[in-house]
Order: structure tokens, then C-alpha cells, then sequence
């Protein structure tokens, strides 16, 4: 069993080397979201759910590597089978993935998207099931660090784009999940003692060629890697 002191034992990452996968962090952002439309802001909608599928998975994952670490078991409590994105008729505690495809089949986007974007939602998961546990326990941490700045680059869309069909809970689920991971005492502060270092580098990879295949984002030449 991996326990804390393991963790503090872990080489420490070289501060003089910039890390690789900040740069794809950076990519990302620099993405055009704010010229994002309506049906674009549903496929984001769309790949953020497939995101999270395998996010739940990681997560489960890293319970189990690190079971005693206490900020981590009080970030699950926020991630995993919670009410804290209660909607309408979403109460129950559920795994936030949960709330995400609820509301997409709810008003029809599911299957709709399904068809544009399910093969390569097919390759991402692929992609990060490919990874080794104890790289994908890092990208939980590195996930908790750096979404709510990327989420917050998807509300940078014109705010008439958020009247099409269930992107109210989509914009609910991002705002939340902003406060939670960034807040004081929120899901970045709680496993911020865990280092990360460029393994992580792949699954950022994988996530900025996912925006990429959105049209707003894809044109945008000067982001090619
Ligand atoms: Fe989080």
C-alpha cells in the first residue's frame, strides 16, 4: 500500500524544467472559446461528460492507491455519489458525470452528439485507460489544479449562446465546479501535496486534441502542436 510517506519520498521535480504538459495547459487556454456557438457549446458539453466518465474512473482509482490521505477522501466526498450539483429533478447523490448525461439526454443532446463526436470520445478514453494508475491518480491532481481556469475559459462564450437546449446545466455544473475545486479549503488546496510531474503530459495532450475537433477551435492554426 502507498502510503503519505511514499508520496513525500517521490523525486522531486526538477523546478528549472518547464513542464510539458503546462504547455498544453497553456494551449488550451489560449483556445478561442469566447468564439464558441451554441452547437459547439454543446459538443464541449458533450466531451466534458466524457471527461468526467473517465475522471470518476481515475478517481476510484486513486481512493483505493491512497486510502489514507485525508484530503483526498474529503475531495471524493465532493466528486463521487454527492448531491452538491443538485438540479430539478437531479437530487440524488450521484457521481457528477451522472448529472452531466442526465441533463444531456434529458434534452436530447445525447444522441445527437453521440453521432458527431462518439468515435473520438471512443479514442480519448482509449487514451487515458491506456495510462498507468499511478499517472492517472496524477492527473486527478493535476485536473483539480488546473479545470476551474479552463471552465471558466468555456463561460467566456456569448452569454445568448447558453438559451439552447440544457445548456443552463451545463453552465450550473461549471460554475459549481469552479467554486469547489478553487475555493479555500476546495478540491485544489485538499491534494495539493501531491506532486505531479510531466507523466501527466499525454492525457493533456489528449484533452487539447479533443477541443480540436470542435470548429470554432479547430480553425484556430496557430495552436497546431
Ligand atoms: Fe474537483
Amino acid at each position: 500500500m502507498t502510503t503519505q510517506s511514499t508520496i513525500a519520498q517521490s523525486p522531486a521535480t526538477d523546478a528549472a524544467e518547464p513542464l510539458k504538459y503546462k504547455t498544453f495547459v497553456d494551449k488550451i487556454l489560449a483556445l478561442p472559446f469566447e468564439n464558441l456557438s451554441s452547437h459547439e457549446l454543446q459538443q464541449v458539453w458533450y466531451l466534458s461528460w466524457v471527461a468526467a466518465v473517465e475522471f470518476g474512473e481515475a478517481l476510484r482509482l486513486t481512493q483505493e492507491m491512497y486510502p489514507d490521505h485525508a484530503g483526498l477522501q474529503e475531495m471524493i466526498l465532493g466528486e463521487l455519489d454527492t448531491t452538491n450539483l443538485a438540479l430539478e429533478d437531479f437530487q440524488e447523490p450521484r457521481d457528477h458525470h451522472e448529472f452531466l448525461s442526465h441533463f444531456l439526454n434529458k434534452h436530447g443532446v445525447m444522441e445527437k452528439m453521440e453521432a458527431e463526436l462518439g468515435e473520438h470520445a471512443a479514442t480519448y478514453l482509449a487514451a487515458c485507460r491506456a495510462l498507468d494508475p499511478h499517472t492517472r491518480a496524477m492527473t486527478v491532481f493535476s485536473r483539480e489544479e488546473e479545470l476551474s481556469g479552463i471552465f471558466a475559459r468555456f463561460l467566456d462564450s456569448a452569454e445568448e449562446n447558453w438559451d439552447a437546449p440544457g445548456l443552463y446545466a451545463f453552465k450550473h455544473y461549471l460554475t459549481t465546479h469552479i467554486v469547489l475545486d478553487s475555493s479555500e479549503g476546495g478540491h485544489h488546496e485538499l491534494t495539493n501535496d501531491f506532486p505531479i510531474d510531466d507523466s501527466v503530459s499525454p492525457f493533456f495532450e489528449a484533452r487539447f486534441a479533443t477541443f480540436r475537433l470542435v470548429p470554432a477551435l479547430e480553425a484556430s492554426g496557430a495552436y497546431d502542436a
